[in-house]
């Protein structure tokens, strides 16, 4: 997945692309690059193996240009593989994959074709050169047409040095215009601060910045009606919150990125949702990685109500097939991850009702929806999502809480939403203890993150973060399926995170942490009950009191710490983890 970007401008094109840059960053940091191109046809191409900062220099001439941010799928980080690429009077950026890249090439170099790279997007600024015959949109059409899979492109041409011509399929693209300038872009966040009015292109759109005008098109050059520029929604406030990376600044932002959320479910419109709510046969729920977690989290707390749900990882909803009568709630936070657009499209076509709920108010998901509830929890850029999981999660319990008073069952809890953001400012209490266990286990090669009930999905979510910034092995489980097999690899000071947030549940929760120390292994316990507490353990880290229904909300905090702290232990940038992406936008 990689960002793309294209901008005009009469004054600071090369500016304005370097900082939409730093802020699709977390798209893909394997390479960076801009071209620029002068009135008078002439490129200027800076590209580099690394993050943005490679390609930090002065200037490139030019009022058009476009840029590019790689993370690698067909040809390793390499200057050479880094866009844009360019072949004869053209040059291109590209996020998606062209499938049939192997036909391709073999047509290509057959036709006398050669190649610089090893990356499939090369292919396509070839066949766009070879289309060409004086008409700039046919012959990037043309090349579009030849295209098995998914892209999102924007390409100059010599001899139209004001104008850039960009499509998508597959792969979001959004155009945006303001402060002189007019741009188009993978994502609306990294348009924030730049553009102040923004316009979405649909699948197969065409998007054209000519003499300072953007217009949309279809792939025969028609022009799409209707198509209406909105000012920029969503976009946070930077907040004056001091950290060394952007993952501590987004788990310190927690609580107020909860206050955002609370504020945007004030303001929501729920009227469409009423008879879904009230009717539903089953309620299903759709998502991938820390999103799919707030659905297990979420369908439980229903599921515990009587009421028929059912979750997937989204890459594996066919089985769902949620259709008329039903309620499907995909939940993303950057509302274009294809698998999550995938089953909701399917979802959708089959007559579910589809609830979005998502941090990118003009996402495609929210686009897709027939509602959308927005967490406005600020743009969330580090690659693991912190913030987001835990506004997921409010959200949802707020739909669940909803959906249960529809069906005469109101539940006490959902007074104490509003009660969140403070207690995930309590929750920080627990972080020197939390520091103290990240030295601890540092030097681990594997960890457990055990839990009964709710707590196994955030034991799930726990070691998801560990797995993802710190590269240690971490497997998150219901803690009464430790005896059936996982103990096995318990021996001395193998490292045990235990969550305890049910009452009920502590005497249980008590066994398991007995069956860990007998072996050997260190314990963390993680409970607001003082009685939980009381279980031996090596370390003791205290929660917060809230129902027990929202503890997931809480208890994802000190677990996010300990994956950051790892991380930053270990010598690794928790911001840009390696073979990972923000957004998967590849199915
Ligand atoms: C979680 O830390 C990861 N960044 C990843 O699992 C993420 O949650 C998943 O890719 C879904 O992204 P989305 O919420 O934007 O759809």
């Amino acid at each position: 997945m990689c960002g793309i970007v294209g901008c005009f401008a009469q004054k600071g094109c090369y500016e304005k692309l370097y900082s939409a840059l730093t802020r699709l960053e977390y798209r893909g940091y394997d390479s960076a690059g801009i071209a620029t191109l002068s009135e008078g046809g002439a490129f200027s191409v800076r590209k580099k193996r690394g993050g943005v900062a490679a390609i930090a220099g002065a200037p490139l001439i030019g009022c058009a240009g476009i840029g590019h941010t790689r993370w690698a799928t067909h040809g390793v980080p390499s200057d050479v593989n880094a866009h844009p690429h360019l072949c004869g009077k053209f040059a291109l950026v590209h996020n998606g994959v062209v499938e049939n890249d192997a036909a391709l090439r073999a047509e290509l170099s057959a036709q006398g074709e050669r190649f610089l790279s090893q990356t499939d997007s090369e292919l396509i600024v070839h066949l766009i050169a070879r289309a060409y015959a004086g008409d700039f949109f046919a012959a990037v059409s043309a090349a579009c047409a030849r295209i098995e899979g998914s892209y999102a492109v924007a390409v100059l041409c010599a001899d139209h040095p004001d104008t850039i011509v960009c499509a998508r399929r597959g792969c979001p693209l959004v155009a945006g215009a303001g402060g002189g300038a007019l741009y188009v872009c993978s994502d609306i966040p990294a348009l924030c601060g730049s553009a102040a009015y923004i316009c979405p292109a649909e699948e197969g759109e065409f998007v054209v910045i000519r003499a300072g005008e953007i217009g949309f098109f279809r792939a025969d050059g028609t022009p799409v009606p209707g198509k209406v520029f909105a000012r920029v929604r969503g976009a946070a406030r930077p907040r004056a919150v001091v950290a060394k990376t952007r993952m501590e600044a987004e788990i310190a932002e927690v609580p107020a990125a909860l206050a955002g959320t609370l504020a945007s479910l004030q303001e929501a419109d729920l009227s469409a949702c009423r008879a879904p709510f009230r009717a539903a046969r089953r309620v299903l729920s759709v998502g991938c990685g820390t999103a799919y977690h707030a659905t297990l989290a979420f369908c439980g707390l229903l599921a515990s109500q009587g009421v028929p749900a059912l979750c997937r990882p989204a890459s594996e909803a066919a089985d769902l097939a949620a259709g008329e009568g039903e309620l499907l709630v995909a939940v993303s936070q950057s509302g274009e991850t294809a698998d999550t657009l995938a089953a909701a499209r399917a979802a959708r076509a089959r007559g579910a009702f589809l609830l979005a709920v998502t941090n990118v108010e003009q996402s495609s998901l929210a686009a897709l929806a027939d509602a959308a509830l927005f967490l406005r929890a600020g743009p969330e850029v580090a690659v693991a999502a912190t913030k987001s999981y835990n506004c997921q999660l409010l959200c949802l319990y707020f739909v669940a809480a909803r959906l249960l008073a529809s069906r005469g069952a109101p539940q006490v809890w959902e007074q104490s939403l509003a009660a969140l953001p403070a207690l995930a400012r309590r929750a920080f209490g627990s972080f020197s203890a939390v520091e103290q266990l990240a030295a601890a286990w540092q030097g681990a090669r594997g960890m457990y993150f055990l839990g009964r009930g709710q707590d196994a999905v955030t034991a799930r979510e726990g070691a998801l973060k560990v797995k993802e910034i710190a590269y240690i092995f971490a497997e998150g489980l219901p803690a009464g399926e430790l005896k059936h097999g996982p103990l096995a690899l318990v021996e001395k000071g193998f490292p045990v995170a235990l969550v305890c947030t049910a009452r009920a549940l502590v005497r249980k929760c008590a066994a398991a942490a007995a069956e860990v120390a007998a072996r050997g292994g260190q314990v963390a316990l993680f409970s607001q009950y003082a009685e939980a507490l009381a279980i031996p353990a090596a370390f003791h880290i205290r929660l917060p009191a809230a129902p027990e229904p929202l503890m997931p909300a809480l208890a994802a905090i000190p677990l996010q710490h300990l994956a950051c702290r790892l991380a930053l232990l270990r010598g690794h940038d928790p911001d840009r983890p390696r073979n990972l992406a923000k957004s998967v936008t590849v199915e």
